[in-house]
Parts: structure tokens; sequence; C-alpha cells
């Protein structure tokens, strides 16, 4: 794992977007893995504004969606399908019908997570962007979720619920379920970019990265896997005890190491 703590939420979004671009530059069929809420929300500005300025294009790839609330229509403006397309891609040359999300409205929502997760393993994600959660959920996987789980329908703590009800007219309105790739779906990503920036993150990525591997933070998962690039913003990394190794690590970082 490797964890960079750098100065400000705008060069956090800059080394983010710049590692997707890079996959998507230089890889033939690039799969991307999309997160919703706020924290991506820099890194798909900057990726818009790269692709605006002639030297980004989505045209050869396939984006899929980490999570969906389910109960919300499916023209609702915070169903995460549309916020995806709000925030990132209806901005980019990004072909619609390569964008995949949980279609949480059949009726058979067990047939759909198994079919959604197929798809996701099938399509090999190349590059994962996750945000945690202030009680350690990566993608909608909440506390004492299994750490093997693949695409399946999850509760919401109230702490989520009261998390999110910022983007809804009221608290009420945050549905209670969603449809969410398990840690074990999202572990077979071949890069994991979590990106975290504010005081709020300071403790879940402390728990995340240096804290007991355990089903209570379910972003601990980060810990078995591979390749982990977690950028955080100074704020975010407050609580992190290795924060001057990390600092001095990414000073004299070789060139020849890319992310
Ligand atoms: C959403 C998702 C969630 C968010 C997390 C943090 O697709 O996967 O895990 O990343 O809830 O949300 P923000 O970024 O709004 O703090």
């Amino acid at each position: 794992m490797e964890v960079v703590m750098l100065e400000s939420p705008a060069r956090v979004a800059d080394v983010a977007a710049g590692i997707v671009a890079r996959a998507l530059r230089t890889l033939p069929e690039p799969t991307i893995g999309l997160a919703t809420g706020s924290s991506p929300l820099a890194t798909y500005q900057e990726l818009i504004e790269t692709h605006r300025r002639g030297d980004l294009s989505f045209s050869g790839a396939t984006a899929v969606m980490l999570d969906e609330y389910v109960g919300l229509p499916a023209d609702h403006p915070e169903s995460y399908r549309m916020v995806i397309r709000r925030e990132l891609v209806d901005h980019v040359d990004l072909p619609l019908d390569r964008l995949h999300s949980p279609e949480v409205h059949d009726d058979d929502i067990a047939a759909e997570c198994a079919r959604y997760d197929r798809l996701v393993t099938g399509l090999a994600v190349d590059v994962q962007l996750l945000g945690v959660g202030s009680d350690g959920h990566i993608g909608f996987n909440e506390p004492s979720s299994s750490l093997a789980s693949r695409t399946r329908i999850k509760t919401l703590t109230e702490e989520t619920r009261a998390d999110n009800a910022r983007f809804f007219d009221a608290g009420e309105d945050v549905p209670r379920h969603v449809v969410t790739q398990g840690l074990g779906t999202i572990s077979d990503a071949r890069h994991l970019v979590m990106i975290a920036t504010g005081s709020s993150k300071a403790h879940p990525i402390a728990a995340a990265v240096e804290g007991p591997l355990s089903a209570m933070c379910p972003a601990s998962i980060l810990q078995l896997h591979p390749h982990v690039t977690v950028l955080v913003d100074e704020d975010a990394g407050a609580d992190l005890q290795l924060a001057d190794y990390y600092r001095q690590t990414y000073r004299h970082k070789p060139p020849w190491q890319p992310l």
C-alpha cells in the first residue's frame, strides 16, 4: 500500500486524475471503476477539463459503478447513475451504453446482484476509485460486512444515512437500502485508489491504513490488496502514525516507480 500525503485537496484530485488518465491513455480497453459522493468530485472535474482541452478521451473505455440506492426512481437526481452522469459522464466522450451500474428496478434484486457481480468481474476493473465513509465503509459495505462479500443488497447505517442527508431535501428521504459491489468484488480490481480529504476522514483513514484488518472497518480490506494508492490531504492524514514516513517516501519517490 502506498500512502501519499499531499498539501491540498486540489493536489489529491490532480494525482488521482493523473492515475485515471494514464490508464485511459495506455491501456487498449480500460475499465475504470467510479465512486460517487463528494470525495472524487474534484478528480472528475480535473478529468473533464483535461478532456475539454483535447488531451484525454474516454471513447475506448468502460466504466462500472460501485453502488446504487434502492427505492429511488431511475431518474431521481440523487440516484447514483444520475449523479455520475451529471458529475462526469455527460461531460466526456464515454459512450453511455458503456456506463454500467446496478439495475435496482428489477423485481428480482438477488438475480440482478449476481448478474452485476459477473459483469464487473468479467470486465476486470483496471483502476477503481474509492471514497471512505465516516464509519469506514467502501462502496456501501457497512461495518460487519464480510471481507469476502460479493455484490448484494445492504442496509445503510444511520450514520451513513445522516452523512448523506445533505444530498436530499429531508433526512428521511435517504434510502435505507443499496446494492453495492462487495469487498471481494472491489478487491478484484487491479489498482485501488482511495481519495480522502478533510478532517472528517482522518479517523476512517487511520483505521483503514494502520488499524487491524477487521470487518468493523471494511476499508481495512485495502491492506490485503497488492496495489493500493491512498491519496490524502494533510487533514485526512492527520491521525496517521507514520505520516512522516509517508511524506518522506513520496518526496524521495524514484522517477522510475509510478503510482
Ligand atoms: C459511493 C461510495 C461511498 C462513498 C463514501 C464517502 O459510491 O462508494 O463509499 O465513497 O460514502 O462519501 P463522500 O465522498 O461523500 O464522503
